[in-house]
């Protein structure tokens, strides 16, 4: 895909696919109205004779124009006049890539930056642009053979003004590490299990460390985390033929003496429960268990690439969880990194077991913050669905800045509560705490658990287990948070360079 952005005025635009909006009311957009003028009315009268609604969600594709140099027009629905909030204006660009993608048009210029949306100025409305279609121009190919319906489009240009060029640009340079970073992500997710092991997260970590400067990419194999005293982590990996990794991506583009950004995701590349074995139906979906970690790589990969004036350290913890001989049996006791020892009471429950010694061993970084992310509990589905990811911390301010990236993102978050009273249920008779909390509140008592590893530190989880992937005909990974987390360390990013 390649993206840019111009400023030629409309009458001299010479295009394949020219993208302009029409409201409810049938009011054109500013380059819908020209266009329509140079069109001598045509576009309004193909609106007035009820060819579009203008409805959000809506988009015609007009095949051919008289006399012009601009071959094809997307008319895309923007609802209510003025009342475009950030959502809505992702909707219409939505409609449009679909539109363009499915009548295999090569390439296009989209108008719609010039929209007024909420607060928003051309450096968000630019890289919206490049996410949202970036996020529709996405397709896992690496394993079929022949692939039907192949996208065909290869060039998008956002017109923007001349006198608001340096905010688009900066969108421009944003939406694409961004759309890099979520499909990167999407493509490790949509990977199976048996390419996509812990070990080959690890290769591909370390190839973007070669690729990017200021990143190191360091793996900490078995034995390691065994000196380290890993032994919790360790009783996941027993299980399994696969190796664990501890990835570590530490990207220092900051101030040598500031304190790093600790990103921390679940890389648990095929979970099968264990001895506390899941149903079949819909276990493949378990693949997916890897969207934090994979999450993780891209936004170091993409914090990377934009060289950000932060220090951020990404670690991944890699495992599989499988039932074997060796594997955790319920009712085990193991000892933590921290020292604490935890009664296994289900198997399952295994990414909390990974993570604990992760979040130990984050300490040594010294962290500004630590912020992990999980596929943790199919719980998180029951009390949110899909559409929010969950977010539980022990810090008030982190969680609010969180939040507010989730909104300037429209990767939407809401906050669960973490009080101590939770935490009773998670006792146990026979060692320190139990690992599952029993079956309330499944989503809080496994943040609980993790909370009793990141007391030394200001920490927020998130649970992505209902928006890391698309279940369904339409399955796939999203790519999620990705654009939670860049929105979070741009904003970082910006904090700093306004001192
Ligand atoms: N990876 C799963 C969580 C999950 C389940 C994510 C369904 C997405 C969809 C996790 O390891 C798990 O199995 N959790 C258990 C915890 C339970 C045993 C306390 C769960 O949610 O059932
Ligand atoms: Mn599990
Ligand atoms: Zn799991």
């Amino acid at each position: 895909m390649d993206y840019s952005i111009e400023s030629t005025p409309l009458e001299k635009l010479q295009c394949d696919c020219l993208i302009v909006g029409i409201y409810e009311n049938l009011q054109l957009s500013p380059s819908g109205a020209l266009l329509d003028q140079l069109l001598k009315g045509a576009i309004s009268q193909l609106a007035a004779r009820g060819d579009t609604k203008g409805k959000l969600n809506e988009a015609l594709l007009i095949n051919w124009l008289p006399d012009m140099t601009i071959n094809r027009v997307v008319l895309v629905g923007l609802g209510k006049q003025d009342s475009l909030t950030g959502k809505q204006y992702r909707t219409a660009l939505a409609a449009a890539i679909k539109t363009i993608r499915d009548a295999q048009i090569k390439s296009a210029v989209c108008t719609l930056a010039e929209l007024p949306v909420a607060q928003y100025d051309w450096r968000w409305k630019t890289r919206q642009i490049i996410e949202v279609f970036g996020d529709a121009l996405y397709q896992f190919k690496q394993c079929k053979s022949v692939v039907e319906n192949e996208f065909k489009t290869e060039q998008i240009t956002v017109l923007v003004p001349e006198d608001q060029l340096t905010g688009a640009q900066k969108g421009l340079a944003e939406g694409l590490a961004i759309a890099d970073g979520v499909s990167l992500a999407k493509y490790l997710g949509d990977l199976p299990g048996n390419i996509c092991t812990p070990s080959f997260l690890a290769e591909q970590a370390q190839s973007i460390g070669k690729k990017l400067s200021k990143l190191a990419v360091d793996v900490l194999e078995e034995e390691d985390m065994q000196a380290l005293g890993m032994g919790s982590f360790l009783s996941v990996s027993r299980g399994s033929r696969q190796p664990a990794k501890l990835i570590i991506m530490n990207y220092q583009g900051g101030e040598k003496n500031s304190k790093p950004i600790v990103l921390i995701g679940k890389g648990l590349t095929f979970d099968a429960g264990g001895i506390s074995l899941k149903q079949s139906l819909g276990m493949d979906e378990m693949k997916y268990d890897m969207c934090g970690g994979a999450s993780v790589i891209a936004a170091l990969q993409a914090a990377a690439s934009l060289q950000l004036p932060l220090n951020i350290v990404g670690l991944v913890a890699s495992s599989e969880n499988m039932p074997d001989g060796d594997a955790n049996k319920p009712g085990d006791i193991l000892t933590s990194m921290s020292g604490k020892t935890i009664e296994v009471l289900n198997t399952d429950a295994e990414g909390r077991l990974i993570l604990c010694d992760t979040l130990t061993y984050a300490q040594r970084f010294e962290p500004e913050v630590v912020i992990d992310m999980a596929t943790l509990t199919g719980a998180c589905l029951v009390a949110l669905g899909r559409v929010p990811s969950g977010l539980l911390g022990n810090d008030d301010a982190l969680c609010n800045d969180l939040l507010a990236a989730s909104e300037t993102s429209c990767d939407s978050l809401w906050r669960l509560p973490l009080w101590e009273e939770y935490q009773e249920l998670l006792k146990s008779n026979f060692a320190d705490m139990a690992n599952i909390g029993g079956k309330d509140a499944g989503t809080i008592t496994a943040a609980c658990f993790l909370a009793k590893f990141a007391e030394n530190f200001r920490w927020a989880h998130l649970d992505i287990a209902g928006t890391a992937w698309r279940t369904g005909p339409n399955k796939g990974a999203t790519g999620r948070p990705v654009p939670l987390l860049m929105q979070y360390l741009l904003n970082r990013s910006s904090t700093l360079t306004a001192r």
